[in-house]
């Protein structure tokens, strides 16, 4: 292998970077990346960016290795969209400056991430109505809380609804939140806990609206009123779209890679001969889940990122691995979100428990661990303020512990 490059100059693609020089390969190293930014970290985005406490200057994503960033010896691409895969001639197109451009490599890997859904309907051209993803994104929505009199409409429940409207009430701003779903965050945390976190935002001042969607957003210039599908109409200064994301894998058509809601990947993250995948990006069969899995989280990216390229160097010419525990990726995934002085992780996979416990402290009290139970397994551990149990039953998911085992822990 004389040539690597990285599509995604992101975290998953700077810690696959970062990796492959740690296990020691001194080939050519590419990484392409469209947004002009060096890789920065999205999470503080939702929270200390839009409350005005950080700026751009917190978030470059740090790296062990000697040197820093530089001493990656990394051949960075940025501002440079990569639109195709040749895997017959193993080749990328890029465009924007390098129009045209043909990149030969010999190993490849995909960390291209996600982009938001926007709102189906909603015209695209009314000023302060926003998604978030990016760094531009979170700067250009702090600048309409910074200069217009504040009513925000949130639109959407999941991570990005329910973190900018805690970060909105921080600055003191009437926010109402739309959620199409009967709880907001319920895919992820389950509907019990959900529950919970509309009962925080409520208390914390936000007009929470769950079972109903948006049915337009108007305004002449700039956006003036969302009309619900329930006839409110809401006055609105400032619309955030968080209504999910989709995989960023549009450039891959016709490649002959297979894609199904993110690119489909063995267990070990290759989606095909010296093709990986990993990050927000990439779907794998999770043998500790039985199902196939593509996780929208911090960690995850990381993880996955280093280990295909662990893969990508240890099978190069072959096979990305025997199938032994070591080359199968199969982690524990996790998570953590902040929401005013409340502060959620989860270990695990939720989505599809059979039931939930709460096994210390109380969820009236706003402080507990909860576990999920898939069968006769923990699936899952949430943690909300008390986060050094995740750590133990964190362990005991990656061990395969029983359910019983779990509830025996938490008793003694
Ligand atoms: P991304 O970070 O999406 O990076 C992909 C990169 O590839 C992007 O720069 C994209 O522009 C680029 N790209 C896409 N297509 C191309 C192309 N064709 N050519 C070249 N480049 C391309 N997770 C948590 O666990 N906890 C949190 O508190 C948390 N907070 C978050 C807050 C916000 C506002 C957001 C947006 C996400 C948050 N996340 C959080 C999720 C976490 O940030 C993501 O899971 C993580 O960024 C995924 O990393 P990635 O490298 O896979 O993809
Ligand atoms: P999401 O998938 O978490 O939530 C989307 C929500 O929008 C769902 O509750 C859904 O029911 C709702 N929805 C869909 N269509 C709707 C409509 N038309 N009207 C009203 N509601 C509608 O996606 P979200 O919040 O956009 O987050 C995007 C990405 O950012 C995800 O990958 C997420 O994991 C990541 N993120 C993670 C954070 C964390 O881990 N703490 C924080 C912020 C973002």
């Amino acid at each position: 292998v004389r040539r690597i490059v990285v599509v995604g100059a992101s975290l998953a693609g700077l810690r696959a970077a970062e990796e492959l020089r740690g296990q020691g390969f001194d080939g050519e190293l590419v990484v392409v990346g469209d947004e002009p930014h060096r890789p920065y970290d999205r999470p503080p985005l939702s929270k200390q960016v839009l409350a005005g406490t950080w700026d751009a200057d917190h978030l470059p994503l740090a790296v062990a290795h000697e040197g820093g960033l530089d001493g990656l010896d990394v051949d960075w691409r940025l501002g440079t969209r990569a639109t195709g895969l040749d895997l017959a001639t193993r080749t990328i197109t890029l465009a924007d400056d390098d129009v045209g451009v043909e990149l030969a490599f010999d190993g490849l890997v995909i960390a291209t991430g996600a982009s938001p859904r926007w709102l189906p309907g909603c015209r695209t051209d009314l000023a302060a109505v926003h998604t978030l993803r990016t760094l531009d994104d979170s700067l250009a929505i702090r600048a309409v809380l910074d200069t217009t009199p504040q009513r925000v409409v949130v639109v959407g429940g999941g991570f990005i609804g329910a973190e900018v409207a805690a970060t909105c009430r921080s600055r003191g701003v009437d926010v109402t939140l739309v959620e199409m779903l009967p709880v907001p965050m319920g895919v992820a945390v389950g509907d019990e806990v959900g529950t919970l976190m509309a009962d925080i935002h409520r208390d914390h001042g936000v007009d929470v609206r769950l079972g109903v969607g948006v049915e337009r957003v108007d305004g002449s210039d700039r956006v003036e009123r969302v009309r619900l599908t329930d006839g409110t109409v809401l006055s609105a200064a400032l619309v955030v779209i968080g209504i999910g994301v989709v995989p960023n894998t549009a450039w891959l058509d016709g490649s002959g890679l297979t894609v199904d809601d993110g690119i489909v990947c063995d267990a070990t993250g290759q989606a095909t001969s010296g093709v990986f995948a990993a990050g927000d990006v990439a779907r794998w069969p999770s043998r500790r889940y039985g199902r196939s899995l593509r996780i929208e989280h911090w960690d995850n990216a990381i993880a996955m990122g280093e280990h295909v390229a662990q893969r990508l160097l240890a099978g190069s010419g072959g096979s990305a691995g025997s199938g032994d525990d070591g080359d199968v990726y199969d982690p524990v995934p996790w998570f953590w979100s902040d929401q005013y002085d409340r502060k959620v992780q989860l270990a695990g996979v939720a989505a599809g428990a059979d039931e939930m416990q709460v096994v210390e402290g109380s969820m009236d009290e706003r402080r507990f661990v909860a576990l999920y139970r898939q069968g006769d397994r923990l699936a899952a551990v949430l943690a909300m303020n008390r986060p050094r149990p995740v750590v133990t039953y964190r362990r005991q998911i990656q061990a395969g512990a029983s359910w019983s085992d779990a509830l025996a822990t938490a008793s003694g």
